[in-house]
């Protein structure tokens, strides 16, 4: 937090976003009528399920980055029946109620849930019958939007390492669209996903002894089309000064602090990136209005 506010762009790290707090603000957002991803892929996994189940196969290991709630995984634990579910995700709170849930709605699984961050390296369960399975690893939400072009990359081949020959991949990538329907999905009429973006701030007051003023910041959400993201920020409506601890930031009127990226790619933007990762797209699944893409990769 501290060496993101010291930079010229002060910038904070998005995972951070994910505390009990936030990961509830998050579950909002993906039920509010503006943020279409969610229930485009919903949706999408939900009419290719046959098809995504024969993709993954039967008896896998199947590894979720990010699972939040588990909203979406619950259709591909049913129709998949995979041998063991590892949900990873940094908010602890959020993998316990889904864990909870998840044993109670499906008494045959094996289930081990991970808290931490999925872009260090991570110690997972270690299975007898490991060297007889097949690991997939999901990762839905477009959370691979949130990295750069060049993070994607580097994580991609990183997960093509942890699977194996041949093991899978199953990602979910928002698309290139209409900018106004992107712009709309980041600044929904109720202000929830200012909510969301204003917690980070709540977070460091809460958990680092910081005193920002919530009022003085303001959510700014904008589609920079030349880099193909949507840029989220918290704008500074004051000349101020804000202490976490013993360190001091000063910002201008309109200084801000950049809390995220979300990446929108074409298909064959996509299906090119994760080549050169060492992965092979041998399956795109899409919504009706094609707003959203879940790709089926392999090593090759
Ligand atoms: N992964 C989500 C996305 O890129 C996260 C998100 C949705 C988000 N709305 C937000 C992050 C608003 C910050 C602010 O779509």
């Amino acid at each position: 937090m501290i060496a993101g506010l010291s930079q010229p762009q002060k910038t904070l790290p998005p995972k951070y976003f994910y505390d009990a707090q936030g990961s509830l603000l998050f579950e909002a957002i993906c039920r509010l009528r503006e943020y279409y991803p969610t229930r485009c892929e919903l949706a999408l996994t939900r009419r290719h399920l046959g098809d995504i189940a024969r993709f993954a196969g039967r008896g896998i290991e199947l590894i979720e980055y990010g699972s939040g709630a588990s909203v979406k995984s619950r259709l591909l634990l049913g129709a998949l029946r995979p041998a063991a579910y590892v949900p990873v995700d940094i908010s602890e709170a959020a993998l316990q109620g889904a864990a909870r849930r998840l044993a109670r709605a499906f008494p045959w699984l094996e289930l081990h849930g991970v808290v931490g961050d999925f872009m260090q390296p991570l110690t997972l369960p270690l299975y007898r019958t490991r060297s007889l399975r097949r690991r997939v690893v999901y990762f839905p939400g477009s959370t691979i939007g949130n990295l750069t072009p060049e993070e994607a990359h580097a994580f991609l081949r990183m997960t093509r390492g942890q699977v194996g020959m041949r093991g899978a991949m199953l990602v979910g990538v928002d698309l290139k669209k209409d900018a106004n329907v992107l712009h709309a999905a980041y600044n929904d009429a109720q202000g929830v996903t200012a909510a969301f973006n204003l917690n980070l701030l709540a977070r460091i007051n809460r958990e680092l002894g910081g005193d920002f003023e919530l009022r003085r910041f303001s959510h700014y959400a904008f589609y920079n089309a030349a880099l193909g993201r949507i840029e989220m920020h918290l704008v500074s409506l004051a000349r101020q000064t804000v202490a976490i601890g013993p360190h001091r930031f000063g910002f201008d009127t309109g200084e801000s602090i950049h809390t995220e990226n979300s990446c929108k790619y074409s298909v064959e933007e996509f299906r090119a990136l994760a080549l050169a990762a060492g992965f092979r797209a041998e399956r795109v699944w899409q919504d009706s209005r094609k707003y959203f893409a879940l790709f089926g990769l392999v090593a090759g």
